[in-house]
């Protein structure tokens, strides 16, 4: 498998997030996130760990973008920490915030590369969260202010951009599970932080419109493959419910324009629904995009079983397990299946046929070793991504448009509720000394790419 597999306009891009690799947290006037916070909470984190320091690329980003660059890849997708352009979620910008970003893109662009920029990986204003947060209808209004701010002083070097990044995480993850920050556990009411992210999008989205009429926009969503591990009635009805929480309800609102139903009604939330998402806040969320971005990682399979009291994600189907189906798993017991992907590309376009389609994230953790000679053999990882590429080129050759892929991620970093314990990065960072070593997977990509990395190392 090489490039010519792929179309020549094919954008080979890696990702990562401000609060995962930035560092530098109360640097140049940035204000709290709701990570910031959690991270303090007593065992939210694996190890206590906290995105402190992190990669510290608020200040090493030239030697990473130069690896971007010997990579042979196009695009960097980097997201904007919202407290460092407004500290306290609202008013006038911080310019040395938005001098950070214009650093990055300006390098990215002397480099070669494209700069994609993501406006929410979940670092919430803290002050924002005080009042309620995405529970508060009025947290959409302020990201449209900031999406537009940032679209308006930085939209000269930033061309692409993605308004939120994987809203099921921000929203159930979040406000029911608990497991990421702000780590409330609002129950099934959790949707309604759903629906105020996506209206955040719907008007961060026209705020970027208005402010670059040229700019391509669109959101990233986690999409998952969800199969039922039977055909009873009650384990094809588990797969709709979790179907329904983590796929229908972003695509459809997203692409359709509605709710589905039946996720409202398992959710006990249509009353709530019909008086506070009204057919304007639709119209603004379903406006049309540039892109969909997919993060894809796994599948589900499920099945129905005893109710279980715990918080959890998936709130209203708190009976529905997932089963192991004995396939192999990622270090995050995460299944592997790269068919999975083209399922949930087809997921998107089924609905949408013309909309192009970009996998903004893809990637697998694993428990690397450093050989006594510095290097990193990630064949796991390195299997990984070469099946998933793989199973991009087949959706194409289905008829799919896929545009783009991203691998998650660029180099290992704070990866949320487990802290430093979990390594996604084709780069491996030494946290003491934060020395860069490209790993097996990464001169594989390079050598895939006619990177300068794969070069260096044949000579
Ligand atoms: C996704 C997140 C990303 C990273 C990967 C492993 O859900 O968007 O920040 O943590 O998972």
């Amino acid at each position: 498998m090489d490039r010519t597999d792929f179309p020549d306009d094919f954008v080979w891009g890696t990702a990562t997030a401000a609060y995962q690799v930035e560092g530098a947290t109360r640097v140049d006037g940035r204000g709290a996130s709701i990570w910031d916070t959690f991270t303090r909470r007593p065992g939210a984190i694996v190890g206590g760990d906290t995105g402190d320091i992190a990669d510290d690329h608020y200040h090493l980003f030239r030697d990473d973008v130069a690896l971007i660059r010997d990579l042979g890849l196009d695009a960097y997708r980097f997201s904007i920490a919202w407290p460092r352009i407004q500290p306290d979620g609202r008013g006038a910008s911080n310019q040395a915030g938005i001098d950070f970003y214009r650093r990055l893109a300006e390098n990215l662009l002397e480099n070669g590369i494209t700069p994609w920029a993501t406006l929410y990986h979940w670092d919430l204003p803290q002050t924002l969260e005080d009042a309620d947060g995405w529970m508060n209808r009025e947290t959409a209004y302020r990201f449209a202010d900031y999406a537009g701010l940032v679209a308006e002083q930085l939209g000269d070097v930033i061309g692409n951009w993605i308004t939120l990044n994987e809203p099921w995480c921000s929203s159930f993850l979040s406000y029911a599970g608990g497991d990421h920050a702000p780590g409330r556990h609002e129950g099934t009411a959790a949707a309604r932080a759903a629906h105020h992210l996506l209206l955040g999008h719907g008007l961060g989205l026209s705020a970027i419109r208005a402010a670059r009429p040229e700019a391509t926009a669109g959101i990233t969503l986690n999409l998952y493959s969800v199969v039922p591990a039977s055909p009873s009635d009650a384990d094809v009805d588990a797969a709709r419910r979790i179907d329904g929480l983590a796929n229908r309800f972003f695509l459809d609102p997203v692409l359709r324009g509605s709710y589905p139903e039946d996720v409202l009604d398992d959710l006990g939330q249509t009353d709530w629904f019909a008086e506070h998402a009204p057919s304007d806040d639709l119209a603004l969320i379903s406006a049309p995009i540039d892109f969909l971005g997919i993060n894809y990682y796994s599948r589900h399979t499920t099945r129905a079983g005893a109710p279980s009291s715990r918080p959890s994600a998936n709130p209203g189907s708190e009976f529905v397990e997932m089963v192991d189906t004995g396939a192999e798993r990622t270090q995050m017991g995460w299944e592997i299946h790269p068919d999975g992907m083209i399922d949930v590309l087809a997921m998107a376009h089924e609905i949408a046929p013309e909309l192009p389609l970009y996998i903004t994230e893809n990637g697998a953790a694993y428990a690397d070793v450093v050989l006594p000679d510095g290097s990193i053999d990630d064949t796991e990882r390195l299997a990984y991504i070469h099946d998933h590429i793989a199973a991009g080129a087949e959706a194409i050759r289905q008829g799919i448009p896929l545009q783009g892929y991203f691998v998650w991620s660029l180099m290992d970093n704070f990866e949320w509720a487990w802290g430093y314990s979990r390594r996604f990065g084709i780069v491996h960072v030494d946290y003491e000394t934060q020395k860069r070593t490209p790993k097996a997977s990464a001169y594989w990509l390079a050598g895939m790419l006619d990177g300068a990395l794969s070069a260096e190392v044949m000579v």
